[in-house]
């Protein structure tokens, strides 16, 4: 079967006069594009890399958590940890389910991940170290994915929209239950609480750096915003996360390590202080402290799952076979 991936299909796409006039209609009047409808190749293919690298970062994002589910200090936090994990799995189907709506495979998602060739967040390249990261992932990593994708409910891609609805609201449960956890150590034993602070300290700055690198720098995003797939540009975003992390941590009884937060009045938005853009490169590259591990781990869980594959198949054929003979 000739591989249809979004960039092939768009390769070949035709110009086509009517279906850009519609496309512009829709974008104009901030509707939806369906499945079905023309679209320009440069948006498809902006789709496909922005979905398929979230999907992945759900599915790459699931292994530092799944690391604590034997760990857990009592059954409540393995049950909970257990179902947050699954949640993450099942993000990640439906973004690879979306993203098939535009001409490419799951499998083509994934032979992509595995030799290397996509990206996933580089949030998960660093390391779970103590139970507390639990809870920092859940407030910070979690509450940045919210951030990042409330806006992307009202996406201009109709499957992209309707799975961040469903996503979102389980992604609300993740970062509450990731703020209880922090609020329990913080208010528990001075260990506890230090335990909290470190792993606060830790996940801060690259959260922040989970909206991607200044606007200056990322030359996506203006496009992305004229095809309203993005509202709102990585500054803005990670300027609200600031904000709503500067409240919280008070209620937590814990600090953030910047002490440059503040509220702007002038520009009304929260400063904060520099980022280490040169570490987010390096993570990126791959050399960050987990990439071969994650990598590793993904690829194992791959050639693992060969026979669930080989038998999902097998199963379909044998029921295909016999749906048309009871047609016949
Ligand atoms: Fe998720
Ligand atoms: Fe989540």
């Amino acid at each position: 079967m000739a591989a249809l991936n979004g960039e092939t299909m768009a390769e070949n796409q035709p110009v086509d006069d009517a279906g850009q006039a519609n496309f512009d209609a829709v974008i104009a009047k901030d509707s939806r594009i369906e499945p079905k409808d023309w679209m320009p190749a440069d948006y498809r293919h902006a789709l496909v890399r922005q979905m398929s690298q979230h999907a992945h970062s759900e599915i790459i994002g699931m292994q530092p958590e799944a690391n604590w589910i034997t760990r857990a200090p009592s059954l409540k936090r393995k049950a909970i940890l257990m179902a947050k994990v699954q949640d993450e799995a099942g993000h990640g189907l439906y973004l690879y389910s979306a993203t098939e709506t535009l001409g490419t495979t799951r499998d083509e998602m994934t032979e992509a991940l595995l030799a290397g060739k996509a990206r996933y967040s580089s949030i998960f390249n660093y390391p779970t170290v103590s139970w507390a990261d639990m809870g920092a992932i859940g407030w910070m990593v979690d509450g940045a994915a919210i951030t990042n994708q409330v806006p992307l409910c009202r996406a201009s891609y109709g499957p992209y929209a309707r799975a961040m609805v469903r996503i979102c609201k389980e992604e609300s449960f993740h970062q509450r239950q990731g703020f209880e956890i922090l609020l329990e150590l913080s208010h528990g034993t001075p260990g506890q609480k230090a335990m909290a602070q470190d792993a606060v300290n830790r996940w801060y700055a690259p959260s922040l750096m989970m909206f991607g690198p200044p606007d200056a720098d990322s030359p996506n995003t203006s496009k992305s915003m004229a095809w309203n797939i993005k509202r709102f540009g990585n500054d803005e975003l990670r300027s609200r996360f600031v904000g709503m992390l500067a409240e919280q941590v008070k209620v937590l009884e814990l600090e953030l390590p910047d002490p440059d937060i503040r509220f702007n009045e002038d520009t009304k938005s929260w400063d904060y202080g520099p980022l280490d853009w040169a570490e987010f490169k390096e993570v990126l590259a791959g050399r960050g402290p987990c990439n071969a591990q994650r990598m590793e781990r993904r690829r194992a869980a791959h050639d693992d799952g060969a026979w669930v594959r080989e038998a999902a198949a097998a199963y379909a054929a044998k029921q295909s076979a016999s749906n048309d003979r009871e047609a016949a």
